[in-house]
């Protein structure tokens, strides 16, 4: 058995874990990072890809800057389409907001290439990873690694172990509730070798359902389409997936690139909200906590959000005032429930739901009435504009 003692444990090395870590390290803080992946496979994983404007300026706080100042691709706003019509929301118009396309594999990449260089203590591959006395004001993190047992005492344990972790798992159930909401449909997501055929996001609702137009660099596209929930990978062979970007992408005039796909997955939307945060010393920040469906970028963003908060609030703890720790479960949530109503709202107005017949054709036509309100009204826009881009920490 290895005894070590840090002030923060942190489970999991995704990008909540890696940040929180950084920010406190930053603070002058101690902290231990337990992850059950190999680092490749951290560094292997694509998720989301758009930064809101406080995201950039957090990591660019924190010296985490210089790559997404070169290859982040800033955008202006993002298309609408709907009836074959595409419209341009101008968030720098609107309300001076921007945001950044800049991989979350990206992010990852510049947290751990960050902490290698520091010499950050981050165990990864680690197995049976349990935590213990969340009550007290010693808890303790318990794994193996490399064959030999581990327990590391601390102040304060951070779940940013992801939606699948076992740190919400260890709140007693009688005192957490999960609030959730699933939707009939799934994102079929690819990356392409091919440069991309828009200078900004196109979302698209279709009559066959939703299509989306994204990036990763200027060589690199990304694009989703709305599938069917038990859909599986072999039933979309390139060719199928390319027809139906052209048909539900299309407009008159323009032509959508095609290029060899490297990359293919099928994601779930899932809303998600635990109803609490924190427990005893236990905190909770990113997926951990609340899951947004993709529709909107917000994953990433809320992620990055409470850890901003978090470490600020840990930062002032150890500087004798509690006041933010101690309001850390509650600001964190009430921040999040904005994120899901408008994570929500922007996957109910851009997807076809096909669960009810006899409601399917009067929602679609509601919804191409909200998109004509959205598109036709400056108020309408600039609330897009500003929870797109970014509510304030
Ligand atoms: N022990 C240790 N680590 C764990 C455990 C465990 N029992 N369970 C999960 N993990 C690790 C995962 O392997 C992963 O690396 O915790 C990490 C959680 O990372 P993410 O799932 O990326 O979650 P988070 O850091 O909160 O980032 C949120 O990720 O899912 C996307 O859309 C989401 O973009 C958002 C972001
Ligand atoms: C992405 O580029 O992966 C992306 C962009 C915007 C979204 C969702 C995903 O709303």
């Amino acid at each position: 058995m290895s005894p070590e003692n840090t002030r923060v444990a942190i489970i999991g090395a995704g990008p909540a874990g890696l940040l929180l870590s950084w920010a406190l390290r930053d603070a002058g803080i101690d902290s231990i990072v337990v992850e059950n992946r190999s680092q490749d496979y951290v560094l292997a994983r694509i998720r989301a890809g758009v930064l809101e404007q406080s995201a950039v300026e957090t990591l660019t706080r924190l010296g985490l800057g210089e790559r997404i100042r070169t290859e982040g691709l800033e955008h202006d706003g993002i298309y609408l389409q709907f009836r074959g019509e595409r419209h341009h929301v101008d968030f720098q118009e609107l309300i001076g907001r921007s945001v950044t396309v800049y991989g979350q594999q990206e992010v990852v990449k510049d947290l751990i290439a960050a902490h290698n260089a520091a010499g950050s203590t981050i165990y990864y591959e680690a197995a049976d990873v349990a935590v213990h006395d969340l009550e007290s004001s010693a808890p303790r993190v318990t794994f193996t690694h490399a064959d030999e047992a581990h327990e590391i005492t601390a102040d304060f344990v951070v779940g940013a172990d992801g939606f699948h972790g076992v740190c919400r798992a260890s709140i007693p159930r009688e005192a957490i509730t999960l609030y959730d909401r699933s939707y009939p449909y799934a994102w079929l997501g690819i990356l392409a070798n091919v440069a991309p055929s828009t200078d900004e996001l196109i979302y698209a609702l279709h009559e066959d359902g939703f299509a989306m137009h994204s990036m990763r660099s200027p060589h690199v596209s990304r694009l989703y389409l709305q599938v069917d929930t038990a859909d599986s990978l072999d039933q979309w062979p390139d060719e199928r997936i390319w027809e139906n970007l052209h048909a539900r992408l299309g407009v008159p005039g323009w032509t959508l690139q095609e290029g060899e796909i490297t990359d293919k997955s099928i994601t779930p939307m899932r809303s998600f909200v635990a109803s609490r945060l924190a427990y005893g010393s236990l905190f909770l920040a990113g997926d951990a906590g609340h899951i947004v469906p993709p529709t909107g970028a917000k994953g990433l963003n809320s992620a990055i959000a409470d850890v901003t908060m978090l470490a600020a609030a840990l930062a002032a703890h150890y500087a004798d005032d509690d006041a933010l720790l101690s309001g850390y479960g509650e600001a964190a949530l009430r921040r999040q429930w904005r994120v899901q109503q408008f994570s929500q709202w922007m996957t109910d107005l851009l997807h076809r739901n096909r669960t009810d017949l006899q409601t399917m054709e009067f929602d679609y036509q509601s919804q191409l009435g909200r998109l004509d309100y959205v598109t036709g009204s400056v108020h309408a826009q600039r609330e897009l504009a500003e929870q797109y881009s970014g509510l304030p920490f």
